[in-house]
């Protein structure tokens, strides 16, 4: 299969000594290198039973956690953006792990052994846990039908109302008419998650990651593609202007450009996000975007004792600032939160609404100090009071400013003061940070 689980794939062995799947994952790790207690947690999730680590030769001058270039030094999910803490779900952290591992290993630790055992262990966790999500997707999907995916023309009119580059267009046309039984059965699979959750505020996940095949690339936007139809229903049962679906949905192509900048084909890889979109759970208005969605216990508390009795759980609306949109002005800002209070009252009743929060790079308290108070970054701040302290999160102002987080540092242009700004705090070794905000809703 190109993409999706491979489903009895024989026992991969990995040249760091873990060899998986046996029913035991011994895992000896590389000489010179001491198992700290997340790596302990981590393999003790590994699929296949039990896992054991062994410490060959420990030697703490060389353990990252004790040893790193610049003083000791946690694992990036104590200060990720995700707000993880070692208490946070295993999977959220790994999948952070996962897409930091690499450069985390290369920031701090000199021994290319070290981190090549982590992130093989890591990958080997991620590819048990798409097969676990894969056995839970296919279970729950038994009896679904498969989901018709276009082709030809109506594929590629339906490719251009979902803004897919024109570029890529083309290409997917021609990868929809080599779909296999695999293939479809995976879109069905998937698809039948988001069925499952359309209406509700459910979170989508699906088997990740998939391969870089060409199919990979595209295996969503087919499915979505395939999708169009039923969320445009649900968009016109509860009343949703054509206008407002249409510039929801074109969140997948806009997705599609980022892919493209940050990895110079095109490609899609957000395909949990645009389940936002699918479910009917996110809707552009005007300048913004608007998630239905609950507080969580930490927003919750600290909103209450900021006088606003409210309860984890509770229905809120996340507030997003899509790419790609011009300039953050204050007037347009206005406009699309007094669409949104109008839009849900009358769509969701039932759903009280009392907040609005907006967890984002854009409210770190920096950028108005750097940028000046009448910057649209600064106003845009003051609508919201902090929930929680802001979380370090470097990684978020160089991805939204610059699109090519790969890149390297030197590399990157410093034509506005939002980049020269972002830069400089990293080159003096400052660190950024996101914020969890909030106001009361309707404002
Ligand atoms: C949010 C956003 C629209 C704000 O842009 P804006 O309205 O121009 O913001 P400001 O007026 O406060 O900008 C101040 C300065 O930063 C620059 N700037 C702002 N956003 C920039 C960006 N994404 N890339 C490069 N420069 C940017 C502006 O050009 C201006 O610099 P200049 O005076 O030298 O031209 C913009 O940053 C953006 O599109 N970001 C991507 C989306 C995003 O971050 N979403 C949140 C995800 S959590």
């Amino acid at each position: 299969m190109a993409f999706g689980p491979d489903r009895g794939r024989p026992a991969r062995s990995i040249a760091c000594e873990a060899v998986f799947p046996a029913g035991t994952l011994t895992f000896a790790g590389a000489p010179g290198w001491a198992a700290d207690t997340d790596t302990a947690i981590l393999l003790s999730r590994l699929p296949g039973g039990r896992a054991q680590t062994k410490t060959i030769d420990a030697a703490p001058a060389i353990s990252p956690r004790l040893n790193s270039p610049g003083g000791p030094m946690a694992w990036p999910t104590r200060s990720c953006p995700k707000k993880m803490t070692t208490g946070a779900s295993i999977n959220t952290r790994l999948a952070y792990q996962q897409a930091n591992a690499r450069e985390f290993w290369k920031r701090c630790c000199p021994c290319s052994r070290v981190p090549h055992c982590t992130v093989a262990v890591i990958d080997l966790l991620a590819d048990g846990d798409a097969r676990t999500r894969w056995a839970e997707l296919a279970a729950a999907a038994q009896g679904a039908p498969p989901l018709p995916v276009p082709q030809g023309t109506d594929l590629a009119e339906r490719l251009a109302e979902l803004t897919v580059p024109y570029d890529a267009i083309a290409e997917i046309v021609a990868i929809a008419t080599r779909l296999g039984e695999d293939h479809l059965e995976f879109i069905r699979v998937c698809a039948a998650a988001v069925l499952r959750a359309m209406g509700g505020r459910e979170v989508v996940r699906f088997p990740a990651p998939a391969p870089p095949s060409d199919l990979g690339r595209f295996g969503f936007v087919l499915m979505y593609a395939g999708l169009v139809p039923v969320i445009r229903d649900f968009h016109a049962q509860i009343g949703a202007p054509d206008s407002v679906s249409r510039a929801t949905l074109a969140d997948l192509g806009r997705n599609m450009h980022v892919y493209r900048r940050r990895y110079g084909t095109s490609g899609f890889d957000k395909q949990e996000w645009l389940a936002l979109h699918f479910t009917g759970r996110l809707y552009q208005l005007g300048r913004l975007q608007f998630e239905r969605t609950a507080v969580d216990r930490r927003t919750a508390s600290a909103v209450s004792a900021a006088g606003v009795q409210t309860a984890p759980g509770d229905p809120v609306l996340s507030v997003h600032i899509p790419r790609y949109l011009g300039p953050l002005r204050p007037a347009e800002c206005d406009e699309s939160v007094a669409r949104a209070e109008r839009f849900f009252a009358t769509r969701f009743p039932a759903e009280q609404n009392q907040l609005a929060i907006c967890i984002s790079w854009l409210l770190d308290p920096q950028l108005a100090a750097l940028l000046g108070e009448q910057s649209n970054i600064a106003t845009f701040q003051r609508r919201f009071a902090l929930a929680l302290p802001p979380e370090v999160d470097d990684v978020s102002p160089v991805v939204f400013t610059f699109d090519q987080p790969d890149r390297p540092r030197a590399l990157l242009p410093r034509r506005s003061r939002l980049q020269q700004a972002v830069l400089d705090v990293l080159d003096r070794g400052g660190h950024w940070y996101t914020g969890t905000g909030w106001f009361g809703w309707p404002q």
